[in-house]
């Protein structure tokens, strides 16, 4: 990586992914948003960090495990190389590092930071009595379960998994979670961007001012789990272990001048941990009184995306609704996955997959919009001009519009970007797009191209129309960096400006980048049109 700004750091979570099946799109949604986010801070030429794994402790593991008839760590080993690994290359994520649970490196200092929390007095032994979801690997509180329905009417249910919560009586450790309710509200009342969007803020500060109960930090019925260095018989409840791996990834505990060490200084606290709304109370409830209770800094920003559906319910394998990455990809591709689901979807909103909607926007909007503007581009270059990038002549009235209007959207795109507001991101630059086709339509060069008299005119828009390209190009390419380094090397940008991912985001309005005589070669188009993908 290449950096201009080596004082800043930007470090980026995504949830570990419990291992009990494969993915599904669900899981690769908030992969994406995350990589897509932290490849533009790269291109801000910023320290970035990104993360992400997979939880591999509890019991909805333990149980996947025993159906399977193997052990969890055969079941888990299993399913990390063949399909957790493996999906990240599928989504194309630029990740720095993977977290197992099971790790080495993960269990000392899970052991580590409890055997903290409890000399700093907040670990006390008590009974458990009370309902438990197994989906959710969640302790319920009364509010938490609605009535059931049909086969399980008369029991109480989850709301997320649609089943009843299993009654659990054990011994447990429990953490002294009511000792941080007033601290939380008052950091939070003092914060409010560390809790987005608005709504899950609302939801947050409701349920602190509710009041926090005690909750058990340790389970004694599940043997799958990193034993309690002070009670070996017990277990760390399997979110009070995952949780940690947001910083037992990134260095928590290791001495100051090892390269651990130095990087836990330098990325924590957190920027950003984004997860889905379903797990937001673990993230900027528990967390933070877990970090409280240890003296660490808190998360500057949990971010709380909404659901992918299946008819109107959150898509999930116990449900068997979710869709393999594989299968939508293995048809459009990486990017045009990548742009689908962070354009079409409101980040913070649940939103459905549709083949059809899929479809009609890759269409419209890829193939249709962007991929015909680089092909026409691309050719008419070669046809009229042998494949050099010709000078422009004088600039018109359009073409200054045309530059302007992409500032515009640069500054646009970089405030929705850190809002992680993507599909507005997006639509910035889908409406430059949008202009440079309109710019394209009007001034007709093709027509141009039939009179002498009118060169130098001619030169002026093909050269408008590539130069707005390599803007496009480094604009999009945290979000399709396949397409984007096609359409690159395509421009002759490659060979005459150098690599696309050292081009810096702050610069992509400056306009002129593209050389005279730039090596301009009509490649195969971004986006094939879907009959050719099917045939
Ligand atoms: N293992 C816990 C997280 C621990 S983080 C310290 C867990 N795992 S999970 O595999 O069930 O879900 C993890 C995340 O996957 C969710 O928060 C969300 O980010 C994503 N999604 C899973 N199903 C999803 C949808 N149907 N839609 C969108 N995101 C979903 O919870």
């Amino acid at each position: 990586m290449v950096s201009t700004d080596s004082s800043a750091s930007f470090y980026v979570t995504t949830p570990i992914y419990y291992v009990n099946d494969a993915p599904h799109i669900g899981h690769a949604y908030t992969t994406v948003a995350g990589d897509f986010l932290t490849r533009w801070h790269r291109q801000r030429g910023e320290n970035v960090w990104f993360l992400t794994g997979v939880d591999e402790h509890g019991t909805k593991v333990q149980r996947a495990a025993d159906a399977g008839g193997v052990t969890p760590q055969e079941w888990v080993d299993r399913l990390v190389s063949t399909d957790w690994l493996p999906v990240l290359g599928t989504v194309d994520a630029a990740n720095d590092d993977f977290i197992r649970t099971t790790e080495v490196r993960h269990i000392d200092a899970v052991q580590k930071f409890w055997e903290t929390v409890r000399e700093n007095g907040y670990v006390y032994a008590a009974p458990y009595e009370g309902p438990y979801c197994v989906g959710c690997e969640e302790f319920k509180l009364a509010g938490d379960l609605l009535p059931g329905t049909g086969e399980f009417v008369g029991q109480q249910v989850c709301p997320v998994h649609g089943r009843p919560a299993e009654q659990l009586s054990e011994e447990n450790w429990f953490f002294k979670l009511s000792a941080f309710a007033e601290q939380l509200i008052t950091y939070y009342e003092a914060n409010p961007e560390a809790i987005q969007p608005v709504s899950a803020y609302n939801e947050v500060m409701s349920f602190l001012r509710g009041g926090l109960v005690d909750i058990s930090m340790s389970r004694s019925s599940v043997g799958w789990g990193i034993p309690l260095p002070w009670d070996e018989k017990q277990t760390v409840y399997v979110w009070f272990d995952a949780l940690l791996n947001y910083i037992t990834a990134v260095g928590y505990g290791q001495p100051a001048d090892t390269d651990a060490g130095k990087l836990f200084a330098q990325v924590w606290p957190v920027d950003v941990h984004l997860v889905g709304k379903d797990i937001l109370r673990f993230h900027a409830v528990y967390w933070p009184a877990m970090l409280m209770a240890a003296q660490l800094p808190l998360p500057k920003k949990v971010f709380a995306h909404g659901w992918l559906l299946v008819g109107g319910e959150k898509m999930s394998k116990t449900k068997l609704t979710g869709i393999p990455p594989a299968q939508i990809i293995d048809h459009f591709g990486s990017d045009a996955f990548r742009y689908y689901f962070l354009r079409a979807i409101q980040f913070g909103q649940d939103g459905s997959f549709s083949w059809e909607d899929m479809s009609a926007r890759y269409t419209a909007e890829l193939a249709n919009g962007l991929g015909n503007l680089a092909s026409r581009g691309t050719a008419m270059v070669n046809r009229y001009c042998e494949g050099k990038l010709p000078a422009a002549g004088v600039a018109t009235a359009a073409e200054i519009a045309l530059s302007d209007h992409l500032t515009a959207v640069l500054a646009e795109a970089e405030a929705a970007m850190d809002r992680l507001d993507f599909s507005t991101a997006i639509v910035s630059v889908k409406g430059f797009v949008d202009a440079v086709n309109m710019y394209v339509t009007e001034q007709e060069p093709w027509v141009l191209a039939k009179d002498e008299a009118n060169t130098e005119r001619l030169h002026t828009v093909l050269y408008t129309i590539c130069e707005s390209l390599r803007a496009m190009a480094v604009l999009y390419f945290p979000l399709m960096p396949k397409t984007m380094t096609d359409l690159w090397d395509q421009l002759g940008a490659a060979a005459t400006i150098g690599n696309i991912a050292d081009q810096r985001v702050g610069d992509i309005a400056r306009w002129g980048q593209l050389p005279v005589g730039a090596p301009v070669t009509k490649g195969a188009g971004l986006f094939p049109r879907l009959e050719e993908v099917a045939e």
